[in-house]
């Protein structure tokens, strides 16, 4: 996990209070509130909001003291007032109280772990929602917000639709991401994305980073473009601009975020270049995670130095891929194991082919073959 301040936190959240307590000392308890508004707030999906305006006052609470965080919040923008208290002028519509170490386990913690009972809403503004009701209009906005601290429901093709990415609606990924990273949502961790997207554009790109950064809520997502991306960071969203084809710049990219447990490469798709960052990344890996390749449409069409005829060349990301399904079983071979087979296969425990997707699942692989006494092994 990325040692910095929201990386700090989510480890923290998953262990003891005094892990917490730590964590808070370390990050300070300021700066820690505002980091915890701004992800509720990003969860929060104000676009889609009713029109309706509100500055809500976070007070948590940590022993003696109160740290305040005002949030000015309106259809589709929210403004934090830094380091507010109740005397800069601004009055709250709402306060939402907390205790601190609670708030850091129900936005960043598991999501057994996470609890409420120190949530106070105390509405400061009554104007109520309509003429038979005494819900305060700014209701809405309030429960979007605290909403956040119980996410996991969304669905992933939503998401995709929501953030701009094309996983789901061009392509149809998102049931087979759905499949492989649910078991690991909980967790905290690091994606890296080779591809953010936009190509050119500096102002564009970025979908799949929203989306990871909603779907896995204790992870720090990274993303590689060779074109200038750095808009689309904040949170715990990371940028890097390199080529996915260059070791020096991979190799700063992981000394920054520290090593990734989830790749998917959605950059060139030339074969070349999907070949060259599995050789790298891959070793880099941590074990238990996972190595997603898309577009494997272009394994087949030479203008990204693929082949519809020579399926089984290892020069194209479908005939490089190929090989590591027999070095899944590198122990079985008779004689050395060629090439990727004796390279890769004391780590990799599984590889699963979709249409245009595989998903090679990294781990020890070396728990032998048969017995030599036994029947099947006698020529
Ligand atoms: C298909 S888009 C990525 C879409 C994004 N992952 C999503 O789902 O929203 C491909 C991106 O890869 C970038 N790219 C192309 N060649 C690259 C390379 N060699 N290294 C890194 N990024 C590259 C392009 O600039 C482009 O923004």
């Amino acid at each position: 996990m990325i040692e910095d301040d929201v990386g700090r936190l989510i480890a923290a959240a998953g262990g003891t209070e005094r892990d917490m307590r730590n964590a808070l000392r370390d990050v300070g308890a300021e700066r820690a509130v505002r980091l915890l508004a701004e992800e509720l707030v990003h969860r929060a999906d104000l676009e889609d909001l009713p029109h309706a305006e509100a500055v809500v006052r976070f007070a948590c609470h940590l022993g003696e003291r109160t740290v305040n965080h005002l949030v000015h919040v309106s259809k589709g923008s929210a403004r934090h007032i830094a380091d507010a208290g109740e005397s800069d002028g601004t009055a709250p519509d709402v306060t939402v109280r907390y205790d601190t170490l609670e708030l850091v386990r129900a936005v960043f913690g598991p999501t057994s772990a996470r609890t409420s009972s120190t949530r106070r809403v105390e509405w400061h503004t009554t104007d109520p929602i309509g003429p038979h009701s005494e819900v305060p209009r700014t209701a809405p906005l309030v429960q979007r917000l605290l909403r956040g601290t119980a996410p996991g429901l969304d669905d992933l093709a939503e998401l995709s639709l929501r953030f701009g990415s094309d996983k789901w609606g061009l392509h149809f990924y998102t049931p087979l991401f759905e499949r492989h990273f649910a078991p690991m949502r909980d967790r905290p961790l690091t994606l890296l994305e080779l591809g953010i997207g936009g190509f050119d554009d500096p102002e564009a790109g970025g979908g799949s980073l929203r989306l990871w950064r909603r779907y896995f809520h204790r992870a720090v997502i990274c993303g590689v473009d060779i074109a200038e991306k750095t808009v689309v960071a904040g949170g715990r969203i990371r940028s890097f601009r390199g080529s996915q084809t260059d070791p020096v710049f991979l190799d700063s990219v992981v000394e920054r975020v520290g090593p990734p447990d989830i790749v998917i490469d959605d950059a060139s798709h030339r074969c070349a270049d999907v070949i060259a960052s599995f050789r790298h990344l891959f070793p880099i890996l941590r074990p238990g995670g996972l190595y997603v390749v898309e577009d494997l449409q272009t394994s087949y069409w030479p203008r990204y130095g693929g082949s519809s005829e020579e399926l089984s060349s290892p020069a194209t990301s479908m005939g490089f891929l190929k090989t590591l399904a027999d070095a899944v079983n590198h122990e079985e071979l008779n004689g050395p194991a060629p090439d990727t087979a004796g390279e890769f296969g004391p780590h990799v425990v599984g590889v699963h082919f979709y249409h245009n997707l595989a998903v090679i699942e990294k781990g020890a692989n070396q728990e032998g073959t048969l017995p030599p006494w036994h029947p099947a092994r006698a020529d």
